[in-house]
C-alpha cells in the first residue's frame, strides 16, 4: 500500500476518501509544524506528500523522503516553500491549489483594506478600553474609501479578483504588473502603469506578487517613500515583499496613514513585535483563504492531483511536470 505523508490535519472528508481508495494516509495532528528533524524521519518512503508554506521543502527532504516519492502537493497556491528546480531533476510532480483561493483571498485583502483604512480595529479596541464617552466630530476620521485610487500590485488572479471588489466601492484602478492584461484592464476600466507612478497616484495599494527574488522587499524604504500622503498599505501576498523596518518607518515619520498585513516579516510575528504597537496596522495570521468552503476545497484539490499521479494520470494543477 503506497504512504502518503501529510504535514497537518485538513479540513473536510478529502483525506479520509484518500484513505478508502487504498492509500496509507498518515498525517501530523499537532498543531505546530513538525520539527526538522521529525519531518525528515516521518517523510521516510512515502509517495506522496501533501505539504504547507510553513514546510522547507527542498532537496534535502526530497532525499529523505526517497526514490519513491512521485508528488509533492502543496496545501497552497503560493510555492516560494518548494525547491521546484530539486524536484524537476528528481522527476518528482509538484502541484499546487491556484483559482480556488482568488476569492476569499480578494475578500481578505479587502477587508484589510477596509479595517485599516476606517480604523475599524482601533475603534473596537477603543469601546473596549472604556474611553467611548461621546460622539464626537473629530473622532477616529480615516480616509474614504468610495472615490478613491486603488493600486494594485501584480494583476494575476488575485489582484484582478481585489480590482473587482475595489471597482463595486467606485474606486479607479491602477495596476502594475510585467505583462499587460488587456482583458482585465478593459472589464474593470483599469489603467497599467509603472510601480512608481502606481505608488505616487494611489490612495490604497494592495500587494498581489508572487515572492521571487525580484519581489523581495520590493517595497523598500524608497519605494515606501514615494507613497502618496496618506496611504494605506495591504498585503495578502508573502510577508518579504514588504520591509518590515522600512515599513514601520513609513508608517510613523512617512506618508503611510495605516497598514493591513496578512503576511509579516518575521512570519509568524510576535505579539511584542513594534508592529503591534502601531495603533493604525492590522494584522491577521496569514488567514487569506481561510474560508470554510474553500479550505475544503483546496483539500480536495490536493488529495484529487495527488492521487492522479500516483495513479498515473495528468494531475490538473501541476507547477512541475517533469
Ligand atoms: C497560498 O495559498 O499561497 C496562501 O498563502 C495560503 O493559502
Amino acid at each position: 500500500m503506497e504512504r502518503v505523508f501529510v504535514t497537518r490535519s485538513l479540513p473536510g472528508t478529502a483525506l479520509d476518501e484518500l484513505r478508502q481508495t487504498g492509500y496509507r494516509v498518515e498525517v501530523w495532528t499537532e498543531f505546530l509544524a513538525p520539527p526538522r528533524e521529525v519531518l525528515l524521519e516521518r517523510v521516510r518512503g512515502a509517495a506522496g506528500l501533501i505539504t504547507m508554506l510553513e514546510d522547507r521543502v527542498d532537496a534535502e527532504l526530497m532525499d529523505a523522503a526517497g526514490p519513491d516519492l512521485k508528488v509533492i502537493a502543496q496545501y497552497a497556491v503560493g510555492l516560494d516553500n518548494v525547491d521546484l528546480a530539486a524536484a524537476r531533476e528528481r522527476g518528482i510532480v509538484v502541484t499546487h491549489t491556484p483559482g480556488v483561493l482568488t476569492d476569499a483571498t480578494a475578500d481578505l485583502a479587502f477587508a484589510l483594506l477596509a479595517a485599516a483604512a476606517r480604523r475599524v480595529v482601533e475603534g473596537h479596541d477603543y469601546v473596549r478600553r472604556g474611553e467611548w464617552k461621546t460622539w464626537h466630530p473629530e473622532l477616529l476620521l480615516g480616509p474614504e474609501l468610495h472615490g478613491a485610487t486603488v493600486g494594485v500590485v501584480g494583476f494575476g488572479r488575485i489582484g484582478q479578483a481585489f480590482a473587482r471588489r475595489a471597482r463595486g466601492f467606485e474606486m479607479k484602478v491602477l495596476y502594475a504588473s510585467r505583462r499587460p492584461k488587456p482583458e482585465a484592464e478593459a472589464a474593470l476600466a483599469a489603467e497599467r502603469v509603472e510601480l512608481d507612478e502606481l505608488l505616487a497616484r494611489a490612495d490604497f495599494v494592495s500587494l498581489h506578487t508572487p515572492l521571487t527574488p525580484e519581489t523581495h522587499r520590493l517595497m523598500n524604504a524608497e519605494r515606501l517613500a514615494r507613497m502618496k500622503e496618506g496611504a494605506v498599505l495591504v498585503n495578502t501576498a508573502r510577508g518579504k515583499v514588504v520591509d518590515t523596518e522600512a515599513l514601520l518607518d513609513a508608517l510613523e515619520h512617512g506618508p503611510l496613514f495605516a497598514a493591513g498585513l496578512d503576511v509579516t516579516d518575521p512570519e509568524p510575528l510576535p505579539a511584542d513585535h513594534p508592529l503591534l504597537g502601531h495603533p493604525r496596522v492590522v494584522v491577521t495570521p496569514h488567514i487569506g483563504s481561510a474560508g470554510l468552503r474553500t479550505r475544503r476545497r483546496m483539500a480536495e484539490m490536493v488529495a484529487h492531483d495527488l492521487r492522479a499521479v500516483l495513479e498515473g494520470r495528468t494531475p490538473r494543477h501541476a507547477a512541475v511536470l517533469p
